[in-house]
């Protein structure tokens, strides 16, 4: 199969690291070709990036980056991008790539399916890879791997191919582990959901670390948050409680309690945030359902005004 992944962000660059060894050091004839496709605005002169692991070890290596001939011949395209800009990059590149390649979608957020046009759903498969590996971007092209997670890997949209799918899930696991791929990820995308929901606005407009989520202040708002989230989720068809959920958004502030959460960062770097693709997307299914959400919305609108207040 030939992999193409698009973003030179920290998950871009961590998974082009770990399948670009892993094609290396076990001579595996899974990925016959890997490339990277990066922004227009990014520097392609500079080839050289920089992974530091886990355990501290640091590797340097090379990036090739894709041609036209690589775009049109991949297999797999995966998109490590910002959910914001999946469309967009869809539209650049789907007059040039094979009608049946399977696209991998990895962001924050949901909604973004909604925005692809029928023809391009209608012949390309359309995966969404869930990961919970930290992992930081100091500079262009160096990346730090700062927390060990786990991927889950499910078909979003199209037919289910048993044979592709266990080739995906299990090059990925090989690249790195564990990837495992999970038949409901629909569900599990609205899991991560609530989490980004809570976390994500709590820790910008507060500009705290994701640990301080937990205090008792933030307590009824979270409590809120989810509510909404599970009626607008029950009008979808998809059914959560909101105790585990509660319990879980609990875990995750926990356990990367002293980390900045992406959209804290992005509000701090005074750049584009998800916030449309997470408590917008509560938010846009309110009116839809006609449910009302109004800390889903009142923490979308809060959100959105931050950037336009600098
Ligand atoms: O967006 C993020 O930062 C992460 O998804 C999470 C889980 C909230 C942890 O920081």
């Amino acid at each position: 199969m030939n992999w193409l992944i698009i973003g030179q962000g920290a998950i871009g660059l961590l998974w082009y690291h770990h399948l670009q060894q892993y094609t290396r050091l076990n001579n595996s004839s899974e990925i016959t070709s890997l490339s990277l496709l990066a922004s227009k605005n990014h520097d392609h002169s500079q080839k050289n990036y920089q992974y530091t692991s886990l355990e501290q070890d640091i590797f340097q290596g090379k990036i090739k980056y894709a041609t036209h001939t690589q775009l049109q011949s991949a297999d797999t395209i995966f998109l490590c991008l910002k959910s914001y800009q999946i469309t967009f990059a869809i539209q650049q590149i789907s007059a040039h790539i094979k009608t049946d390649a399977n696209i991998i979608l990895a962001h924050n957020g949901m909604g973004t399916l909604e925005e692809l046009s029928p023809n391009f759903t209608k012949t390309h498969p359309i995966y969404v890879l869930i990961t919970t590996h930290g992992c930081l971007r100091s500079k262009p092209l160096t990346i730090t791997h700062t927390g060990a997670g786990k991927s889950e890997l499910g078909l979003l949209f199209g037919h289910n191919n048993p044979r592709i799918e266990k080739v995906l899930s299990s090059t990925l696991h090989n690249a790195l582990s564990p990837t495992i791929f999970a038949v409901d990820i629909t569900k599990k995308q609205w899991l991560k959901l609530a989490i980004n929901c809570v976390i994500n606005p709590i820790t910008a407009l507060h500009n705290i670390n994701n640990g301080l989520v937990n205090n008792h202040q933030f307590t009824e708002q979270r409590k809120q948050i989810i509510t909404e989230l599970v009626a607008v989720a029950k009008a979808e068809g998809i059914h959560l409680s909101i105790s585990d959920l509660n319990d879980n958004v609990q875990l995750v502030a926990q356990a990367t309690a002293s980390n900045c959460s992406s959209m804290r960062c992005d509000v701090l770097a005074n750049r584009q945030t998800e916030i449309d693709y997470i408590n917008g997307y509560i938010h846009r299914l309110g009116i839809k359902h006609n449910i009302k959400t109004p800390e889903n919305s009142k923490n979308y609108h809060h959100v959105k005004a931050l950037l336009t207040a600098k």
